[in-house]
């Protein structure tokens, strides 16, 4: 499916035994590779989640995947941090995974607990073309030792599927949605996945926990904005607007 990019150059495919991150190592040679390019790792030594948390990632167990793409304009790619969840969800559910839900920005939870995690990097965020790194972990088979150190419920595919599906073929799975959503964003924007994300989110509509540095608050979530932002509303009926790189968010 890396075929159907109809770029000049071929994406490449690396798989590594392991390294520190597989968004480290694509943002690291993003100059030089071709748009739609993957990396893949068995083990990452220093996995990174959202807001400068640690993504545990033991060997051989789970799905540690990166794919670079291009956008011409870096404001195109406001809003791509909802879709990317959705594309993950879609490409789980070719598994026979379902009742996946979002939690804002682009958590995948199954009944409150984290299945998988998303980290979208850009290598410059001035004006003009930008680079993206699409970073996404899926639990495939969580071993105890690993468990012990994640600080909040997990859930992973053997668990939900009473085996874990061959990684090749959930690599392939995430790919290929993650492409189909990638060039179809291109051509039409954020707004139909938008409208997928509200379908499928479990966000909407509840109260939350927010914390905006040292200030946290309890608001209801009311939306969520083209650009990806999510739209609070306060106790006292204030609105916010909240960035998905600023706010840690609790479901209440
Ligand atoms: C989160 O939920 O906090 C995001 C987790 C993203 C983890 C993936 S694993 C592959 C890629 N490489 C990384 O270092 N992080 C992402």
């Amino acid at each position: 499916e890396l075929q159907t990019l109809g770029a000049e150059v071929t994406p490449e495919l690396t798989i590594h035994a392991c390294v520190p991150s597989t968004n480290a190592w694509l943002l690291a040679r993003a100059g030089g590779l071709p748009k739609g390019s993957v990396c893949l790792a068995e083990a990452q030594t220093a996995g990174r989640g959202r807001l400068g948390r640690r993504w545990v990632s033991p060997f051989g167990c789970h799905l540690y995947l990166s794919l670079l793409w291009r956008f011409e304009d870096a404001a195109a790619a406001a809003g791509l941090s909802l879709a990317v969840g959705v594309a993950v969800r879609q490409g789980l559910l070719r598994l026979g995974v379902e009742g996946i839900e979002l939690k804002w920005p682009n958590d995948l939870l199954w009944q409150g607990s984290k299945l998988a995690g998303i980290l979208i990097e850009a290598v410059s965020e001035q004006q003009g073309p930008c680079s993206l790194v699409i970073g996404v972990g899926v639990n495939g088979t969580m071993p105890a030792a690993a468990a012990r150190q994640i600080d909040q419920p997990w859930v992973d595919l053997h668990t939900l599927l009473g085996h874990a599906p061959p990684r090749n073929r959930l690599a392939a799975c995430v790919i290929a949605e993650l492409l189909a959503l990638l060039h179809a964003y291109e051509e039409a924007g954020p707004a139909l996945w938008l409208e997928r994300w509200r379908a499928h989110n479990c966000v909407l509509g509840r109260s939350v926990s927010v914390q905006q540095g040292a200030r946290v608050y309890t608001a209801t979530a009311v939306d969520v904005a083209p650009d990806g932002a999510l739209v609070l509303v306060d106790a006292a009926g204030r609105q916010h607007k909240v960035n998905a790189g600023d706010v840690k968010l609790r479901l209440g």
